[in-house]
């Protein structure tokens, strides 16, 4: 039996990842992009549940419902990240700690991404690597998860 169970959430847009602007996401789609994590998760003994959606409703429905049986989330909002209060709040009710990830580095881009509104409510946030920020976003979500678990909390 896996160790833990980490929901991979995707927001708008991200089912075009490969497609659109390849020079700023790169050419992997987002399934490969998953299949190349999930494989990196079985070798850390991690269960991973995707999930993407272009509907700010439907990816906090699926934070309300990871509340029972997640250990924790890895997310990529899209531009949901620079203005949605709603999925922020998803974040905090679903108790669960949440890696940001941006593949790209939306700190030399528009003005209006150098802005997160989840930022201080998830426990780290990993941008400008690419998809590889995915599996940084992996291995540190798992050793918070193991460390919280030693500590008891
Ligand atoms: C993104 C950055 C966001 O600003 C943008 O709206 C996205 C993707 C990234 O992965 O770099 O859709 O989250």
């Amino acid at each position: 039996m896996a160790e833990m169970k980490i929901l991979v959430l995707n927001g708008p847009n991200l089912n075009l990842t490969g497609m659109r602007e390849p020079h700023i996401y790169g050419s992997l789609t987002l399934d490969m992009i998953n299949d190349n994590l999930a494989q990196a998760a079985e070798t850390l003994n991690v269960d991973l549940e995707f999930y993407q959606s272009n509907h700010e409703g439907d990816l906090i429905d699926k934070l309300h419902e990871s509340r029972n049986y997640m250990d924790g989330v890895i997310l990529n909002a899209g531009a949901l990240t620079h203005y949605s209060y709603a999925l922020r709040d998803a974040i905090s009710a679903s108790e669960l700690p949440c890696v940001e990830v941006h593949m790209s580095n939306v700190f030399a881009r528009d003005e209006f991404r150098h802005k997160s509104v989840i930022s201080a409510v998830c426990v780290g946030t990993i941008c400008g690597f690419g998809d590889f920020g995915y599996h940084l976003a992996l291995a540190a979500l798992v050793e918070k998860i193991k460390k919280s678990a030693e500590e008891g909390k």
